[in-house]
């Protein structure tokens, strides 16, 4: 965690990117995990929390971190259009994260004042990214896209782009993908494991936390 951080200004996708080794990719079904998640991941030191936009409960869910957990930087990620742009900053998120890119989700972010990091997995859409002006992009879904691989072969060509490669991201391959030059941090599942949550064992979500921070970058 960068302790120099000030969490409680506007924050720059790079912030976002270089705060812990992880950003941590949430799913929350039930509205009264959501706080006591986001403490333990920031017990752990890992305070930019994504939570998905994959379930009913999530933008209330962002609410509640923003509203209860000051330590954590709440964000909002499977951002799709304009409309969920709207939503989050509404509930109070502080960055965004998208699957895909889209103009118009760019175009909503900068008239919300949001930080996005926006999904590629080509030239074109780095490209297009770049055209609107981002540059620190999420490399999704990275396993199944090429790997590390990939990710080496666009240090050439796109050697000022800085990347979260998320999606099939392990604590396992966590560190391979780190040691790239472009890569800013990893994105992931493994630190909020269904059952884990289902059992509410947070110490074990503090734990994984600690662990991924103390991945070398
Ligand atoms: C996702 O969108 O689900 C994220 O990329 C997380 O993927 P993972 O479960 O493979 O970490």
């Amino acid at each position: 965690m960068d302790v120099n951080l000030d969490v409680s200004g506007k924050l720059t996708a790079l912030q976002v990117m270089q705060d812990s080794p992880v950003i941590p990719v949430i799913v929350l079904t039930d509205i009264n995990q959501a706080v006591l998640l986001a403490r333990a991941l920031v017990a752990g030191g890992i305070r930019m929390l994504e939570v998905t936009l994959r379930t009913p409960q999530a933008l209330a869910c962002i609410e509640a971190i923003a509203r209860d957990v000051p330590d954590a930087v709440v964000g909002a990620g499977t951002v799709r259009s304009a409309l969920d742009v709207h939503a989050c900053a509404m509930a109070g998120a502080r960055f965004l994260v998208s699957p895909g890119y889209t103009h118009a989700v760019a175009q909503a972010g900068r008239d919300a004042g949001l930080p996005l990091l926006p999904g590629v997995t080509t030239g074109s859409e780095i490209m297009m990214a770049q055209e609107d002006g981002l540059s620190q992009l999420k490399f999704f879904p990275a396993m199944q896209a090429g790997g590390a691989a990939m990710l080496k072969a666009w240090g050439g060509p796109f050697g000022d782009v800085r990347f979260c490669p998320t999606g099939g991201v392990t604590a396992a391959n966590a560190a391979e993908f780190l040691a790239l030059p472009n890569v800013e941090c990893v994105g992931g599942s493994w630190l909020t494991p269904p059952d884990v949550l289902a059992r509410g064992n947070w110490a074990q979500v503090t734990a994984l936390a600690f662990q991924a921070c103390r991945l070398p970058r």
